[in-house]
């Protein structure tokens, strides 16, 4: 629905602003120029022409290791050997679901949670893909509000194993998404020695790691000297979300795991991000002048300042945010605009949202236990945005004062 009848300012300002869907639209006359220079899009018949190594060309496997080495891995090189390619994050959690779950075990993710992490592993490679709920503090004790704690993944392993399932292994986000929360090293650390002691694997998806509001306090597991489990450790990373380029369909698994890496290179045949694709991320990450110097730090700043200007908004209009610290969304709190703390209302809010023109994702559908939060995307234009906000405060504030009649 939301895709089509897209609001536009001139040709269809009734039609419905998509703050739904995690897409960054900060940086696009960015990309545009740069994607539009000569060095790429290049063909060469000997190099784009006929198969070539579907896991990943040398180039870019090349440049991926340099660019991880500058930014995520604190100059450590990765053997490019421990790099598989595939078209979208999505491919890689798939694959990986497919090679290291049997149908029927499990594996847990905290949830709430980016709502397609259940279907990535679940469509084809059937895994059991169970909740660690994570909640608001005044229902789970916890100093934060939606805290992962390594000891509550412990508990959960062990829940499992008593109601006679095989907990095969763990995803963990970071950046999370939606709750734009960043795990600090320790508790990464405290969350991989609990797998390890389960001889579980452990998959840290890294999409955000560079959509940051605050860089200096991201740990990317790449960093990370002495895990305690390194063949059972798998760090997943795109091209989607940092460089806004979801069109590309690239995605790379990092894994030192010999026998996941020969699996990898089999099943990499049937979901292969063309060559030609291959070779302009390549020259992207390899133009540091326009990459480091420019492309990050602009974006990241681009990103800081609407994230602000939602925050700002929201607050002024008497809403309580989830704080982020990373990724393009903020986590709203609308309790308070709810008669009955369910699904239903909150699914009600929804439709009575889209009625309005303004496409949001519910918390229940996130996998949220506790109805009442919503998932809003704060990267398109100014003008999407401040129209999509003030139409998502003013359906919640009537709310309130209807509520406040009733009363
Ligand atoms: C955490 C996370 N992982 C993976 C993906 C999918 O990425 P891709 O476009 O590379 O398939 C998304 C997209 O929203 C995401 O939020």
């Amino acid at each position: 629905q939301a895709a089509q009848n897209e609001y536009h300012p001139d040709t269809n300002p009734k039609g419905i602003v998509n703050l739904g869907t995690a897409v960054n639209c900060l940086m696009e006359e960015e990309l545009e120029e740069r994607l539009n220079r000569d060095d790429v899009f290049k063909f060469q018949p000997e190099k784009n022409q006929h198969y070539f190594i579907f896991g990943g060309l040398e180039v870019t496997r090349r440049a991926l290791s340099e660019f991880f080495g500058r930014h995520l891995s604190n100059g450590k090189l990765l053997p490019i050997n421990e790099l598989v390619i595939m078209n979208g994050v999505s491919s890689c959690l798939d694959s990986l679901a497919f090679g290291l779950v049997d149908e029927g075990e499990v594996i847990i993710t905290p949830t709430p949670v980016y709502g397609r992490i259940f279907t990535d592993l679940q469509d084809r490679a059937y895994a059991d893909v169970q909740p660690l709920h994570l909640l608001p503090k005044e229902y789970s004790g916890t100093e934060r509000d939606f805290e992962l704690r390594p000891k509550d993944l412990e508990k959960r392993i062990q829940e499992l194993t008593a109601e006679g399932k095989r907990v095969k292994a763990f995803i963990l986000l970071n950046p999370q998404n939606p709750l734009g929360d960043i795990c600090s090293k320790e508790q990464i650390m405290g969350l991989l020695t609990v797998c390890a002691k389960h001889k579980i694997h452990a998959i840290v998806d890294e999409i955000y790691a560079l959509s940051m509001m605050d860089k200096s306090q991201f740990t990317s597991v790449l960093s990370i000297e002495h895990l305690p489990d390194p063949n059972r450790t798998h760090f997943l990373w795109g091209m989607s979300k940092d460089f806004g380029l979801a069109g590309f369909r690239f995605g790379v698994i990092h894994t030192r795991n010999e026998e996941l890496l020969r699996y990898l290179a089999v099943v990499s045949m049937y979901q292969a991000t063309p060559s030609i694709i291959q070779e302009a991320v390549a020259t992207l990450l390899n133009d540091e002048a326009w990459c480091d110097n420019f492309f990050l730090p602009t974006s990241q700043r681009r990103l800081t300042l609407s994230y602000e200007r939602t925050v700002h908004q929201l607050t002024a209009a008497g809403m309580t945010v989830h704080q982020s610290k990373a990724g393009f969304y903020v986590w709203i709190n609308i309790t308070p605009f709810m008669n009955q703390q369910t699904i239903t209302e909150e699914l009600e809010v929804f439709e009575e949202l889209m009625a309005a023109g303004v496409y949001t994702i519910p918390g229940s559908t996130l996998h949220c236990k506790v109805p009442g939060w919503v998932r809003i995307i704060f990267t398109v234009s100014e003008n999407n945005l401040d129209v999509g906000l003030k139409r998502f405060i003013s359906v919640l504030q009537s709310r309130k004062t209807k509520n406040l009649k009733v009363a």
